[in-house]
């Protein structure tokens, strides 16, 4: 039955989202991973195989009866994003419908906004990257359609400065949507005006926490604010916003098209969904893959990337969403499931599903320690804890790293990120202490055991690690003459040899 709704001066229709795909479109799953086939696909174009402008896009089901789905009405939006299961991409997995509805449904005068999280910093992350330069158009839609259900004015896309490629393809694609008429005013013959902005960051790891990322957006440096007010009372230019990552927002429309039935057929309860995996590290054929929720680690890994480099047995370790949760060992690994819940009930996390293979050839203690730089580089420094605790982590893991440690440091090392955790403005102190934390739980054993080595003198540390770069002359004349003709040219063209 077709309801009418007012939304502010307009008047639309309410419909069903299932009413928006034909039957033989829904492949409603039954929540087992095993049933996840290409025509399940969320991201058909994510590996470039098509153009990723608006002619191939619309080939490919984007902008299909956008209209139509906008005239459910925003609060039926909300709930079949809400009946879909639909948790954030973004790391914390926090359930869209849910922040979405929190969203005034009546202005007090300021004007609300969209705010889409576009700086995936988190070291192994680049799934967004994929969505932003493949398939562009499924964002600007889902922009579109989120914020219209959020009753935002405008979408505002916040891209980390590095992406300067996906910067330029995303901005031609909000081009050729305002140039179809999809964006401005009466976008897609809707009648609700919407615009889409995006915005360049310089390029911080920081400016990714949803508050830091709304100060750079206004124009001042990205140190994260006290919550409360929570974005969606007080947020970008003192409006309601909310920020959501990338991913999140691009699997809007077809949530919407295929229905909640269709999405929630995929993963375990309260997992639900397809889901973008970035994988690297030792595995014969790192990608970037759209796979059903609740998957396993192992045959994520054996059918998608051609196994690990030297067989599953080689395996040491792994992180299995970005640098900011916990280890798994190889035990947790070989039963992993790759969901927020299972991987959280092996004390690590889901987080961006940025998954990196470590096989028996690594040395932990080296990786993890590099992971503390990058927090310690990347801390604003508002917060003693972080500001001081990140280095003092570094600092501690860097003698460990050499066996210059003694043994009663491990369990000092695991006090100073707690003592980091949960007593900060934001989240980096966590995703900080975290890795740290896995470190000691799972690799206690090989920090001792290198602190007894080099005491014995069976290991020396600096034979063990190679540096980037001898100090010595760099000279690839042999190279020049097999490949470049013998000639070489300096940076400012002058002709070397
Ligand atoms: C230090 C830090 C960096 C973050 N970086 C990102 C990021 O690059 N992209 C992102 O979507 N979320 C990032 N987040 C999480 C965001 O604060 C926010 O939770 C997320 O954008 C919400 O989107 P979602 O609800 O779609 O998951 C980061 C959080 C922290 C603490
Ligand atoms: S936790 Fe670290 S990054 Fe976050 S506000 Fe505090 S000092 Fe800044």
């Amino acid at each position: 039955m077709l309801r009418l709704a007012p939304i502010g001066r307009r008047v639309v229709q309410q419909r069903s989202a299932a009413a928006f795909s034909s039957a033989a479109e829904v492949n409603v799953g039954t929540g087992v991973y095993q049933h996840f086939s290409d025509q399940d696909r969320i991201f058909t174009n994510l590996y470039g195989e098509q153009d990723w402008r608006l002619g191939d896009a619309m080939k490919r089901g984007d902008w299909h009866k956008t209209k139509e789905i906008m005239w459910m009405g925003p609060d039926a939006i909300v709930q079949e994003i809400k009946d879909s299961g639909l948790r954030g991409r973004g790391g914390a997995g926090f359930p869209s419908g849910l922040k979405w509805s929190f969203m005034p449904k009546n202005s007090d005068g300021r004007p609300s906004f969209l705010v889409v999280n576009a700086d995936e910093s988190e070291p192994g992350t680049c799934k967004d990257r994929e969505i932003m330069r493949k398939d562009p158009h499924k964002l600007v839609e889902g922009c579109l359609i989120a914020g219209y259900a959020m009753r935002a004015r405008a979408a505002y896309v916040y891209i980390r400065g590095e992406y300067f490629n996906e910067a330029t393809v995303l901005d031609e694609a909000i081009h050729e949507a305002y140039a179809a008429g999809f964006l401005g005013k009466n976008a897609c013959g809707s009648g609700y005006d919407f615009d889409m902005f995006l915005h360049r960051g310089a390029g911080a790891y920081i400016c990714g926490e949803e508050t830091a990322l709304i100060e750079s957006l206004e124009g001042r440096q990205g140190k994260p604010r006290l919550k409360p007010p929570f974005p969606a009372g007080v947020g970008v230019f003192g409006c309601p916003s909310t920020v959501t990552n990338v991913e999140t927002i691009a699997v809007a429309p077809t949530i919407l098209r295929r229905g909640a039935d269709w999405f929630a057929g995929f993963g375990n309860p309260n997992n639900r969904g397809t889901k973008l995996f970035g994988i690297s590290g030792h595995v014969n054929n790192p990608c970037v893959v759209e796979e059903s929720m609740s998957i396993p680690l192992q045959e994520l890994i054996e059918k998608h990337c051609g196994g690990m480099r030297n067989g599953w047995d080689s395996l040491q370790a792994c992180i299995p969403g970005g640098s900011s949760v916990p280890v798994l060992n190889k035990d947790q690994c070989d039963v992993a499931l790759m969901e927020f819940d299972d991987l959280r009930a092996k004390g690590s996390g889901l987080g961006t599903a940025a998954v990196t293979m470590f096989d028996d050839s690594v040395d932990m203690i080296s990786g993890i320690r590099r992971l503390a730089h990058f927090y310690k580089h990347e801390s604003c420094g508002q917060c003693t804890p972080c500001r001081e605790g990140t280095g003092w982590l570094e600092t501690i893991l860097k003698r460990m790293e050499k066996g210059e440690a003694d043994k009663r440091e491990i369990p000092m090392l695991e006090e100073i990120s707690r003592q980091i955790e949960g007593h900060t403005i934001c989240a980096l102190g966590d995703a900080a202490a975290w890795p740290v934390q896995g470190l000691t739980r799972h690799f206690s054993g090989d920090i001792e055991k290198r602190i007894d080595d080099v005491a014995n003198g069976e290991y020396d540390p600096n034979a063990a690690f190679q540096s980037a770069w001898s100090g010595q002359a760099f000279d690839n004349k042999d190279w020049v003459e097999e490949h470049g003709g013998g000639m070489a040219y300096g940076s400012a063209g002058e002709r070397l040899y």
